[in-house]
């Protein structure tokens, strides 16, 4: 998908210096071939499971309207994520509507369009939805979010599902919750909901998410409720250092003997996996100094653009636009008034000077959907690369 034709970095055949050209930098580009790649991956992976995007990777419009026309859900956390979801033509019975401090507006608006599914976060939370499907005359089909208590390999802002963190409900309030929920006649109790967390590679974290799953539907059963499905989340990882990961279909042959007996229905919630590799942001060097020692690459965006690596100690890959020999391992930072304005630390490049321009790649998810307007900078534009055309698409933050 991204390659050096004539020495010159392409997404597709389109030569990305002529993006910058018109559009100037910093600027995401997104591929939509390799978009419908990688959701063609998963679905071949989960033929019958409900795919319900997790919105928040990267509500971009066009590729919001894309996933829909490949077959998928969303899901959403906001009012806002609802309504992108709804106006890229994702109909509201493939959305899921998650999120830990869901407000009562946000719930009747869910109620009200119809969403397939709203992921109760705390035992707190059942009697706000009931009360909001009463008013409105509707029953709504909920499901659990447990909190299994597992830690996971991944950075700790990620661990979701881990003992203490603030996310779903923990195990001894589990069995009480369902109970809850099928006291109230307003309310259809579909199943259970487990996301642990992010950027997940090893196969002992995703074999155990099935089999925790597997777990909880028994308890559930056992103890007189009906179970219909589960709801695995997203989390799967990505090699952003360019090794090789888990595929979906790799995890689908560690989860089937575990799911296939239970005979349930089944939704996932992707996001990185499907985005990140479909985007690359492009940022123009600023200024090249030598301090302390080292060589400081300034460019044009940085953590305002793409916070991952501020946030998460992410490392991307950083490519030049025109390729040449890596000769000196330099850091990247960004034009934001932070020391942890960092892209990069020791990125081999070749000799930079001026306006020459940076890729970093795998910047599809968690990129623009985090980007904010710190220091008076602008969101930056998106711009979506069709095969051999591309253009602007309207941009949507949800
Ligand atoms: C509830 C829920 N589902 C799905 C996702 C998507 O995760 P990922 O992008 O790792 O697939 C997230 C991410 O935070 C989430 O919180």
């Amino acid at each position: 998908m991204l390659h050096y034709r004539e020495q010159v970095l392409h997404m597709e055949s389109v030569p990305l210096d002529e993006i910058v050209r018109h559009i100037g930098t910093p600027v995401y580009v997104y591929s939509l071939n390799e978009l419908s790649r990688r959701v063609r991956a998963y679905r071949e992976a989960f033929p019958d499971a409900l795919i319900a995007y997790a919105c928040k990777a990267n509500a971009n419009r066009v590729l919001l309207a894309h996933l829909t026309h490949l077959g998928c859900g969303a899901d959403v956390v906001s009012a806002g994520e609802l309504r992108a979801a709804l106006s890229a033509g994702i109909p509201p019975r493939r959305v899921v509507f998650n999120g830990n401090a869901k407000t009562d507006e946000e719930l009747r608006l869910a109620i009200q369009v119809g969403v397939r599914v709203i992921n109760i976060d705390a035992r707190e939370e059942i009697v706000r939805v009931a009360a909001a499907a009463r008013d409105l005359g509707r029953q709504v089909t909920v499901a659990l979010r447990v909190n299994p208590g597992l830690a996971v390999t991944t950075h700790p802002h990620l661990q979701v599902g881990a003992m203490g963190s603030h996310f779903g409900i923990p195990p001894e309030d589990v069995l009480p919750s369902v109970a809850e929920v099928m006291r109230e006649s307003h309310l259809r109790f579909w199943g259970l909901h487990f996301h642990v967390g992010s950027q997940l590679t090893s196969r002992q974290d995703l074999t155990m998410i099935a089999q925790l799953a597997a777990e909880w539907v028994h308890r559930v059963r056992e103890a007189g409720y009906p179970v219909e499905g589960v709801n695995l989340g997203g989390g799967l990882g990505i090699g952003y250092d360019g090794a090789d990961t888990p595929s979906p279909q790799d995890v689908a042959a560690w989860w089937e003997a575990t799911l296939a007996p239970l005979n349930l229905s089944l939704i996932l919630e992707p996001g990185r996996w499907l985005v990140a590799p479909v985007g690359v942001l492009l940022v123009r060097v600023v200024q090249v100094k030598r301090t302390w020692g080292r060589t400081v690459v300034a460019v044009d965006g940085g953590m305002n653009v793409l916070l991952r690596p501020a946030l998460y100690g992410a490392r991307h890959r950083i490519w030049p636009l025109r390729e040449g020999e890596p000769v000196r391992a330099v850091d990247v930072v960004g034009p934001i008034c932070e020391s942890a304005d960092v892209l990069g630390r020791d990125c081999p490049l070749p000799p930079l000077k001026n306006g020459d321009i940076l890729a970093i790649l795998d910047a599809g998810a968690y990129g623009r959907s985090m980007a904010s307007t710190y220091n008076g900078r602008p969101l930056p534009p998106e711009v979506v690369v069709d095969g051999t055309t591309w253009y602007v698409s309207p941009s949507g933050n949800g």
